[in-house]
């Protein structure tokens, strides 16, 4: 049998104390399981003298990761410190070079300098694997690397952010404001102190790069993902949702169209009925459509040391079973160039409210501004006070503003911002139009 295979673990916070409890309790059987034992030899963290939880005394300690990354005594350095620049940048750059292979949980890194990386990795002939890094705990990477090769895929969405499912989730079930579950989120942990780029929606979009990337075989960049966050989802859009027979998901969806390729992330209405539509808290998802296979949805824990952790150690066994893969599935320098498909092209059923002055002759103004673009629609309810519809010449009591909200048929982008904006311009509605993307499942 092989000498066992040696690892160097750049990062002992959440996920690298995830993997020494991971190694502690089944790293014995992977001479069996993966036919060659898996040993960690060396380990590197700002602090020292931090208490771990575990036992570190037998491995090497390193205050610098390039020189763990380096070092004659690692075969395979796992990087998990974070950070798209910086010391997991460079100490991933330098194991590359050193012929060292390398497992990442670093969604940022491969987001910004993936391809980079991977073409670094194809010269040296060694493994850059990340199933961590998108979906922590979910094998999303390898499900499409290896199960789903044979197949044309058209799009790869899901919930790809743990923080905003749980929040959107609380609003939903317990009727409470995005504030409000904010701040118990970050209280619970599940949301950072400065929780702007979860809920701003970038942390999704650095997967959704790395998805598009490997599901579609093209140079996919962060620059090129269109990105909208759930700060400006309120109860009353979450409640009409409801009503409407919707549940609001923050998406991150990546679609090959005539024009190109579509990667948003934004809020979305996804009826009720459906699977993703149940996927609640902090839990994540991926869904695929493939040619061949059909529709093809994953569903698991999206983050954690423990799952985080799986993944990481599915990595390290596949190398040590001598199973190197293209990091995107195919030959770095066969990637195709991006064609990016305008977000103004984008086709699709939106949900819009508006909060419309209550008076003469408003709403049929914003029926024409409609009528102008071409957009039909397929309901329109006017919520509080309730009275009949369509509400031409509805009444609030008081003069308040009334709100209204329709779900359209299928336009264009472009259409409805130009309604919206048009509506907005002509000043019968005293604050800006909300509008939701719905998405075709
Ligand atoms: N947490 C999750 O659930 C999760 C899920 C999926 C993917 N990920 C990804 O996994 C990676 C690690 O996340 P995490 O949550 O484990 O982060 P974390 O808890 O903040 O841990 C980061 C670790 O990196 C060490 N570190 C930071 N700067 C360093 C430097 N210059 N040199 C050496 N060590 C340094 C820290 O050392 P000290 O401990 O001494 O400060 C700490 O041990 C990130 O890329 C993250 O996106 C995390």
């Amino acid at each position: 049998m092989d000498d066992p295979l040696k690892l160097g673990i750049a990062g002992l916070g959440t996920v690298g104390t995830g993997v020494l409890e991971l190694m502690a309790q089944h790293g014995g059987s992977f001479a069996s399981s993966a036919s060659r034992g898996v040993e960690i030899t060396g380990v590197c963290a700002r602090d020292r003298r931090k208490n771990r939880g575990a036992d570190i005394s037998n491995f090497q300690w390193f205050d610098d990761p390039v020189s763990l990354a380096q070092s004659d005594d690692i075969d395979v350095f796992v990087e998990l410190i974070g950070g798209e620049k910086g010391a997991a940048k460079v100490s991933v750059e330098a194991a590359l070079k050193a012929g060292k292979h390398v497992v990442t949980a670093n969604k940022a890194l491969l987001a910004h300098h993936g391809l980079a990386l991977a073409r670094l990795a194809d010269q040296n002939g060694v493994a850059l694997n990340f199933e961590a890094a998108v979906a922590g705990g979910i094998p999303v990477i390898k499900t499409i690397r290896e199960s789903l090769l044979a197949n044309t895929i058209s799009r790869v969405y899901g919930i790809l952010n743990g923080t905003c499912n749980y929040i959107l989730t609380r609003m939903q079930k317990e009727g409470r404001s995005f504030d409000e579950v904010l701040q118990e989120a970050q209280d619970a942990g599940y949301a950072e102190a400065d929780p702007s780029f979860d809920i701003g929606g970038h942390d999704t979009a650095h997967k959704l790069v790395i998805l598009t990337t490997l599901a579609f075989g093209v140079e996919a960049s962060i620059d090129t993902v269109y990105v909208e966050g759930i700060e400006s989802i309120s109860l009353a859009d979450i409640e009409a949702a409801d009503e409407l027979g919707y549940r609001i998901k923050l998406l991150g969806v990546a679609l090959k169209t005539d024009s190109g390729i579509e990667q948003r992330v934004h809020p979305t209405m996804v009826p009720k009925n459906t699977a993703i539509a149940e996927v609640d808290g902090v839990m994540n998802c991926v869904a695929f459509d493939g040619d061949f296979v059909g529709d093809v949805m994953l569903i698991g824990p999206g983050a954690g040391a423990r799952p985080t952790a799986s993944s990481v150690l599915s990595d390290v066994l596949d190398i040590a079973r001598g199973a190197i893969m293209p990091p995107f599935a195919r030959r770095t320098d066969s990637l195709k160039p991006y064609e990016r498909a305008r977000m103004r092209a984008h086709e699709g059923g939106y949900y819009i409210r508006l909060s419309v002055f209550d008076r003469p002759g408003a709403f049929a103004a914003i029926a024409e501004r409609m009528a102008e673009q071409d957009i039909s629609l397929e309901s329109i309810v006017q919520r509080r006070p309730r009275s009949a519809l369509p509400g031409l010449d509805a009444r609030t009591e008081d003069g308040s503003p009334l709100p209204v909200v329709m779900i359209t048929h299928e336009t264009t982008e472009a259409a409805i911002r130009a309604a919206l904006q048009m509506i907005e311009k002509e000043g019968n509605v005293n604050e800006p139009p909300q509008m939701i993307r719905i998405e075709n499942m």
